[in-house]
């Protein structure tokens, strides 16, 4: 049979977020999706090293530059010869190797410059059933302030002549199948309430080590640098210019509806940065 030849996919996505939260599980789903024909069925288990793939985007999932397409419009049929691609790049979660993986490579890949290395966005999964645990609470807040700060730096030292566009951030709220988890709404709550905390905290020690002349403080403080309001992701985004969005969904299936259509609402992020 003959395949239609597909767009090179140049749009980068950076997959973070903590061990178990289902990066990998996700990434096997979007790879599955994309080639009907090859169902892969990679093992999920704890990852140890990164991993590129390309995926392609449904052709009925609007992207930035189409998003008042109609149903009628011959650019669908063409979308549905020749899909949308764009890669993901799954990064291990385990508080070990987020240093020198998922931090390494968001802080190389968010400035690189050219289209084959550019980030169009990051996406931060949370196991949204384990977050009740204030263990899992605090670890995975403080990887997405780790990850926060990175793109705030990066928005600080941006020069007027680079030229770097926006990062978007989407926080995919995963395992909305169990009935244990967390609503999306209060996920947002808990992860802007334990991200103050960290803030707070951090503020505190720097000030105590501000006796040390030469420390530059602003920098190392995620949000406004006096930490005297609350933070919340609507902060970050008129302060730093980050844009920060928790939806929810499940790469597990739910069998009584489409095949992968838990993702959706994260393929419609994706889109939106396309
Ligand atoms: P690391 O590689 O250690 O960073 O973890 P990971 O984020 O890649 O997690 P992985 O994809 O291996 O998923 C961990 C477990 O969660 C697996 O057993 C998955 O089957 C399960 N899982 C992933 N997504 C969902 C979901 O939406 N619902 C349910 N119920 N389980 C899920
Ligand atoms: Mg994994």
């Amino acid at each position: 049979f003959f395949q239609a030849a597909a767009s090179p996919p140049t749009s980068n996505f950076l997959l973070l977020g903590p061990s178990g939260s289902g990066k990998t599980a996700l990434t096997t789903l979007l790879e599955a999706k994309s080639s009907p024909l090859s169902k892969k069925t990679h093992t999920t288990h704890t990852s140890q090293t990164s991993t590129l793939v390309s995926v392609s985007l449904p052709p009925t999932v609007p992207t930035a530059s189409n998003r008042y397409r109609s149903v009628n419009d011959p650019s669908l049929k063409e979308a549905q010869r020749n899909p949308i691609r764009y890669r993901v790049k799954d990064t291990p979660g385990h508080g070990k190797l987020r240093t020198t993986q998922g931090i390494a490579q968001l802080q190389s890949m968010s400035v690189a410059k050219d289209a084959a290395h550019k980030l169009r966005g990051v996406i931060f999964m949370v196991d949204t059933a384990a977050l009740v645990d204030e263990a899992v609470l605090r670890d995975t807040a403080s990887y997405l302030h780790d990850v926060l700060l990175v793109l705030q730096k990066r928005e600080l030292n941006k020069s007027s002549s680079k030229r770097l566009s926006e990062i978007p951030v989407l926080v995919a709220a995963n395992k909305q199948d169990l009935f244990t988890a967390l609503p999306p709404g209060s996920v947002k709550e808990k992860l802007e309430a334990e991200i103050d905390r960290i803030r707070k905290s951090k503020t505190k020690g720097l000030l105590d080590a501000s006796a040390d002349p030469g420390l530059d403080n602003d920098e190392d403080v995620l949000g406004n640098d006096d930490a005297q309001g609350t933070f919340s992701f609507n902060l970050l985004q008129v302060e730093a210019g980050i844009k920060v969005d928790v939806v929810g969904g499940a790469v597990k299936d739910d069998p009584a509806e489409e095949f992968g259509s838990g993702v959706r609402r994260w393929e419609e992020w994706v889109g939106m940065c396309l």
